[in-house]
């Protein structure tokens, strides 16, 4: 999702407050809340970066402001697949001035595709399934958004959201194309029949007037990032899910408990309840709680039934980084993107069988909800520290009946609350979490936070910066593994502009160049060999606070030294989101997501409305990414 959306979503007017508290930015000390005397430019104005590592084999590229692709010498970026092209035999070619129908739609390629994984079928073929998060609706419709929506652009706007799930193939050139028609092929959109499990199905919260027994719901929307299981399973994430839902109902006012998910009834971003009442919360309060959860697909079976697994709780999900503890159980680590929202982690009560998949079947819908409490350095050392897990589990940490909490499934459906109940910490807008495979160690995005530093959200040991416009990425080692309770943690970059900013926080860390300089880290992902693979959703005015950073991009890091090198750069006012690799590491596929949302691009190839594709990358001599 555009990080320029939320922006207008939720920034309000200019706090006064805040922005007297960023008069002083530059003399900002992480003493005052770490007791330590430690001051912050003890680290920013540090001159040398780290350089020369050994994992990162490519030659660093320049920001870039074109309306293509840019990538480091020897590699090559080419388009596997667009927006609307059609999936299956007798599907309409695309429209490019947006005539396509609902029922077109049903058959193409989704809008803007953004989390993804490969699941490969042998050395030369795989399946895909690519998340369609949300809609252009100045691209979608052929009048560019210009008039009010009808019942036809609703349906097509669901038809457009989803999940799709094509074949691919390789060719001798190490070039991969999508196979039509494949027995594999599926589009799941905003009405595909899906069940829930665990312990929140059935819930009274759960059912509806359609659905009276709270099992059974239709589709998945804004779906976000993703993970994928050790049995072959695809998980998607449902993130700005209120965005869908309003009323034109009089007198019509949100609960807490809506008001917790941030739905503004009576200015919904989509027109979806003006034609479907199910989208109607004054007429279906309760298919706003059927949402924002995580749905487990087969890509393999094109006639399973997806599952939204209620035991990793409700909130705006964005991935679910999946890894199995030593110890054997499923461990899957989850963020909630919005400002101030929590880290979670679910740990499986029993343990992952790779011999037997059919076994895994309960995993994701038995075991115990987590959420993160970060604490400082007991010596005061800035950024780092330990933290806790806290159990979101009935009868514990004051989640009982007495503060609201009848049930493990009302926790689950009200999962924000719970997290606020036990004074979780409050974050930097979670994204992405990512494991490293060599170590265990777990690293997430926190995108940025320019309400960070203001009466209501002060400033902390792991969200250190005042109106923190350029985001960090925090990373976490379990006390024993995966399942552990307590960690250390630290920042792996505090992300900043030298160019702008040659001191103070806002430089960023020493892992920061005026050649690396970028804001608003969101995808991220490693592959084997440890390479960590950043790509942005920020600013790409060029300008001021941005000068000298361009377009959105893709980095690579390497977790040991420190070094971040600039690795690809994407066309004009996309972001760059989504990350699956081949097994063998030499094709690596990538999202340009809502290319053009300022109405300045033409990519793919000159096309008259931009179209956000998935990007297949290898190297010209067939080599492994980024070695
Ligand atoms: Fe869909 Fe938080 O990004
Ligand atoms: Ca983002
Ligand atoms: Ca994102």
């Amino acid at each position: 999702m555009s990080d320029k959306i939320l922006e207008l979503n939720m920034d309000s007017l200019p706090n006064p407050a805040r922005r007297k508290l960023l008069a002083g930015t530059g003399a900002f000390s992480l003493a005052g809340f770490l007791g330590g005397g430690v001051s912050f430019s003890a680290f920013a104005d540090v001159k040398s970066a780290p350089n020369g590592s050994p994992l990162l084999g490519f030659k660093a590229i320049a920001a870039s402001t074109a309306d293509d692709i840019a990538i480091a010498p020897g590699y090559r970026a080419e388009v596997l697949i667009s927006w609307g092209e059609p999936l299956v035999d007798g599907a309409a070619a695309f429209d490019p001035q947006g005539n396509n129908s609902a029922a077109d739609q049903e058959k193409q390629f989704g809008d803007n595709n953004d989390g993804m994984s490969f699941f490969a079928i042998d050395d030369n073929r795989g399946v895909m399934a690519i998340n369609n998060e949300y809609v252009n609706e100045q691209y979608l419709f052929a009048h560019g958004g210009s008039k009010a929506v009808s019942a036809e652009d609703v349906k097509k706007s669901q038809a457009a959201h989803g999940v799709s799930i094509v074949e691919v193939e390789r060719a001798d050139d190490n070039r991969w194309r999508v196979v039509r028609p494949s027995r594999y092929t599926r589009r799941i959109t905003a009405n595909t029949v899906m069940h829930f499990s665990g312990p929140a199905a059935g819930h009274a919260a759960l059912q509806t007037a359609a659905d009276p027994e709270g099992k059974t719901v239709l589709g998945t929307f804004g779906n976000c990032a993703n993970g994928k299981t050790p049995w072959g399973t695809y998980l998607t994430c449902e993130e700005n899910f209120d965005t869908y839902f309003g009323t034109k109902s009089a007198g019509f006012s949100p609960t807490a408990q809506q008001k917790r998910y941030t739905l503004k009834a009576s200015e919904p971003e989509r027109n979806w309840s003006d034609f479907d009442e199910r989208f109607d919360v004054a007429k279906n309060p309760n298919e706003f709680n059927r949402h924002g959860w995580i749905v487990e697909i087969d890509p393999l079976d094109p006639a399973s039934v997806p599952v939204k697994r209620t035991a990793l709780g409700r909130f705006k999900h964005e991935n679910a980084a999946v890894t199995v503890a030593k110890s054997g159980e499923l461990v899957v680590y989850m963020g909630d993107d919005e400002r101030g929202e929590y880290i979670y982690k679910f740990v499986s009560n029993g343990k992952v069988d790779h011999a037997n998949p059919a076994a895994n079947k309960s995993l994701l819908d038995e075991g115990t909800l987590y959420v993160a409490v970060f604490e400082g350095d007991k010596n005061g050392m800035p950024l780092k520290g330990t933290g806790r897990w806290i159990a979101l589990t009935h009868g514990q940490n004051g989640l009982t009946a007495e503060n609201g909490f009848q049930s493990q499934a009302d926790i689950l459906i009200n999962a924000r609350a719970a997290a606020d109940v036990v004074k979780a910490t409050r974050m930097d807008r979670p994204e992405w979490i990512a494991v490293n495979p060599h170590d265990g160690r777990a690293y997430c995005t926190l995108t940025n936070n320019t309400k960070r530093g203001d009466e209501k959200m002060p400033v902390d040991a792991a969200n250190p910066r005042p109106d923190n416009i350029y985001g960090q990425i925090i990373r976490w080692d379990e006390q024993g593994d995966a399942t552990a309770q307590q960690f250390s943690w630290d920042i792996f970059v505090l992300c900043g502009n030298p160019i702008a900013h040659p001191q103070g926080v806002q430089r960023g860390t020493p892992n920061i160049t005026a050649d690396n300089t970028f804001n608003s880290p969101d995808g991220l992902g490693f592959d084997s060999a440890g390479r960590l693979w950043i790509l942005t959703d920020g600013k790409y005015s060029n300008e001021g606070d941005y000068q000298g950073q361009g377009n959105n991009q893709m980095l690579v890091g390497d977790p040991d030294s420190g070094e971040i090198r600039r690795f690809m750069v994407g066309p004009k006012s996309c972001e760059l989101t989504g990350i699956t690799f081949t097994p063998d590491y030499r094709t690596l596929f990538v999202n340009v997501q809502h290319p053009g949302e300022e109405g300045d691009s033409h990519f793919p190839h000159n096309s008259p409305r931009p179209r956000s594709s998935v990007i297949m990358i290898t190297r010209e001599d067939g080599g492994i990414l980024g070695a």
